[in-house]
């Protein structure tokens, strides 16, 4: 079924045949963002995203590894975000993803249509914008969502390129849990990571004529506990850092990594996920796949009671239920970090 929104033809149209339309040359209203005054942006310069060797957070030498740890930890607290090189993803798989997800956005709207999801659990979910059905100004974005785990979907591709990444964030999770001074396991575990939600999210980002007034994906934090990212080698990523929008370029064939709003309520608050935006500009397609990794879809996430200490450090979330905040989160309008601000508890 078609989203529907009040100003829009019955049947929503991607950006990628409004972009193609001949002779367009400036976007509908629908899709301008308000400008941000103050919103100056720096490059990834003077102090940079850290970078994760994941050979050396793999290593069997326990000081290399425990070393690994401490500045995993730092990354997740400093940035939030971070580069992970040396992952043993093979090139050749990570570059058939980002084909293969060019290949689906070529078919036609009406192949496309066929996986539009009716509901927001849908394992295999085409659209446009973030949430067409409410949001208020169109992302120039057109999106597949597809769940890998713990049930595997495709429309075509066999899960090897899903089960490395997947491997990839459980040893980091292993490390962010140790790095919080739990048990290596304590994610694992607790929140039932055998079972645990995998998603690959391929994000279409066509040239727009007029960039400055157009938003590919607006700021938010992700749901979930660790998100993999990759891309075309087209910019547009922007991370916050410090109150400032920092352009991102990761290094070829890394992943880039992210804590989610999950790790921000496991870790009580301790390591905060990051809000960060897509930008679009007006020559190239971007292409960026970004594979959230999350709880099982009926666990229940609240903080670690170790990390819980009385009066001084007392719970700052309330536990809910992954499938819940996943609900809620991908049938709202994008709005920054307010679907974790709704189970934070205010003392
Ligand atoms: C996302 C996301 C950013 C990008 O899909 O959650 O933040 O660069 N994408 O496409
Ligand atoms: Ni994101």
């Amino acid at each position: 079924m078609a989203a529907t929104h009040p100003s829009l033809p019955h049947k929503l149209t991607s950006v990628k045949a409004l972009a193609e339309s001949p002779g367009l040359s400036s976007i509908p209203s629908l899709y301008t963002f308000p400008k941000h005054t103050n919103d100056e942006v720096f490059s990834d310069t003077e102090e940079s995203i850290p970078t994760l060797d994941f050979s050396l957070l793999t290593s069997p030498d326990t000081d290399e590894r425990s070393k690994a740890v401490q500045e995993l930890g730092k990354a997740c607290q400093d940035w939030g975000f971070f580069m992970v090189t040396n992952h043993g993803v093979r090139e050749s798989l990570m570059k058939a993803i980002i084909e293969a997800s060019r290949e689906f956005f070529e078919l036609t709207e009406e192949e496309k249509r066929g996986f539009e999801g009716k509901h927001v659990l849908d394992p295999i979910r085409y659209g446009t914008s973030f949430n067409a059905s409410v949001d208020k100004i169109l992302c120039w974005r057109d999106y597949l969502k597809i769940f890998q785990h713990p049930q595997f979907h495709s429309p075509n591709k066999p899960p090897v390129f899903s089960k490395k990444v997947r491997q990839v964030a459980k040893e980091i999770l292993r490390g962010v849990s140790e790095s919080l001074g739990l048990e290596d396991n304590y994610i694992d575990k607790t929140l039932n990571l055998e079972h645990g939600l995998q998603v690959l999210a391929a994000n279409l980002y066509p040239p727009c004529p007029q960039p400055e007034l157009a938003m590919g994906f607006p700021a938010h934090s992700d749901h979930g506990l660790l998100t993999l990212l990759i891309q075309n080698q087209i910019g547009g990523l922007q991370v916050q850092h410090h109150g400032k929008w920092v352009s991102i370029d990761p290094i070829p064939n890394s992943f880039l990594a992210n804590i989610g709003d999950h790790i921000e309520i496991l870790s009580n608050g301790k390591y905060k996920s990051v809000l960060h935006r897509a930008v679009v500009n007006n020559r190239d397609v971007r292409i960026s796949i970004a594979m959230p990794h999350g709880p099982a879809l009926d666990a229940v996430v609240s903080p670690a009671p170790k990390l819980v200490e009385g009066e001084r450090n007392p719970p700052a979330y309330r536990a809910m239920k992954y499938k819940d905040y996943l609900e809620l989160q991908q049938s709202s309008m994008l709005n920054g970090k307010s679907c974790l601000e709704s189970v934070r508890k205010y003392m």
